[in-house]
């Protein structure tokens, strides 16, 4: 299956509303969600030029380092700890303005300023999360949020 992608020139919420509506022509239930990880980062990055944009899975006891745009970063993520450790922890969305300010960060980027980390939930449980960071302070407010919960629901609906 080939995919392409119409980014949208319009403010935050249309180019959200834009990709929305393309998420489900974009997503291909006949592979694995990883696949599908790497088409979700690449358009997120694609249509926002976000400074990194990927996915850590629920690996054991851990978050591994899934598909990503944008610099290097730590493959290992343990519960509870970083942004991406407590969203997974408190099972919730978490926004952060200022990263330097959130106790236990983990900086995989001096240049990152502002995240947001989305976890994707199965049967109750977070079996990976969404990361995003900009190199710029209060990136994210709920636009994003809700946005990206949506785009987290469709990649949970790929899990047999
Ligand atoms: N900053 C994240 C770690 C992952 S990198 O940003 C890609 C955190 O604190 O969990």
């Amino acid at each position: 299956m080939s995919a392409s992608l119409f980014v949208h020139s319009g403010e935050k919420n249309e180019k959200y509303q834009a990709l929305l509506q393309q998420i489900p022509g974009l997503l291909d239930p006949q592979v694995d969600v990883i696949a599908n990880m790497a088409n979700v980062a690449a358009a997120l990055r694609e249509t926002f030029g976000f400074f990194w944009v990927g996915f850590y899975r629920v690996v054991g006891e851990q978050l591994v380092l899934g598909p990503y745009q944008g610099p290097l970063a730590c493959t290992r993520i343990a519960f509870g700890k970083g942004v991406c450790g407590a969203s997974w922890e408190q099972q919730k969305t978490l926004v952060v303005a200022n990263v330097h300010e959130f106790p236990g960060h983990i900086a995989c980027s001096e240049a990152s300023k502002s995240e947001i980390v989305v976890p994707i939930m199965v049967d109750g449980q977070v079996v990976a999360v969404l990361d995003i960071d900009s190199d710029e302070f209060a990136t994210f407010d709920d636009i994003d949020r809700e946005s990206l919960e949506k785009i987290c629901t469709c990649l949970s609906e790929l899990y047999p």
